[in-house]
């Protein structure tokens, strides 16, 4: 089984959707560890009543970000994951971490449009009739990395971001769990900035 260890930094909604999948032995991927960059997260105390190992890699007792990412790597090693899954983390991550581990995320919008911290507000600022969420392989880039799944949800005229990012994230834990099973279980390769399941000669599973 892949073992996986997700970052949050706050409720951890799309976390628990994994855990409640990866208690399934057919799912293929197991969920080694949670991580999260402040104290006092709702993910963590969720992760850690589930009796899943927990560590907290707090932004602000490091001097600057290449040192905390330094902390981050160290903390992951622990865990030898063979996927990072990044879902609700709002830190950038750098060389330390993406050079030694294959990372997913999960953003609240259709990349490329909205990337950042504020992207339902942001697509809802805009006045789009269809927005969504995305999982893609983070780059050194804010979510400019290969997407690997989309889903559209679309707005309503009476939607504010609260009612928007609720439709979203609805649909964006589905897509999230079936990734993360996908490239726990199938042979996959990336190309051109596409995925390809299944491909012969495969790169490799996550695990
Ligand atoms: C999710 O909607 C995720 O897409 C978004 O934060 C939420 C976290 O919810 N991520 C971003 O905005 C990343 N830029 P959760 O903590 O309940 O999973």
């Amino acid at each position: 089984s892949a073992r996986v260890v997700v970052l949050i930094s706050g409720t951890g909604s799309n976390m628990a959707a994994l855990l409640d999948a990866a208690s399934d032995p057919a799912y293929g991927a197991t969920i080694a560890a949670v991580g999260a960059d402040r104290e006092g997260t709702q993910g963590i105390t969720r992760a850690a009543e589930a009796g899943v190992p927990t560590f907290v890699t707090p932004f602000s007792a490091y001097a600057d970000r290449s040192r905390w990412n330094a902390a981050l790597a160290e903390r992951l090693a622990e865990y030898r994951p063979d996927l990072v899954v990044s879902a609700g983390f709002m830190r950038i991550l750098g060389p330390e971490v993406l050079s030694a581990y294959l990372v997913i995320n999960i953003h609240p919008a259709l990349l490329p449009a909205f990337p950042g911290a504020h992207a339902v507000r942001d697509a809802l600022a805009y006045g789009v009739r269809v927005t969504g969420a995305t999982v893609h392989f983070v780059d050194e880039g804010v979510d400019t990395g290969p997407v690997i799944e989309q889903v559209v949800v679309r707005v309503e005229p009476d939607d504010d971001v609260a009612s928007l990012h609720e439709r979203i994230k609805q649909v964006e834990r589905a897509m999230l769990v079936d990734v993360v099973g996908r490239l726990a279980r199938e042979d996959w390769t990336l190309e051109n900035r596409r995925v390809r399941w299944g491909a012969a000669g495969a790169r490799s599973r996550a695990g």
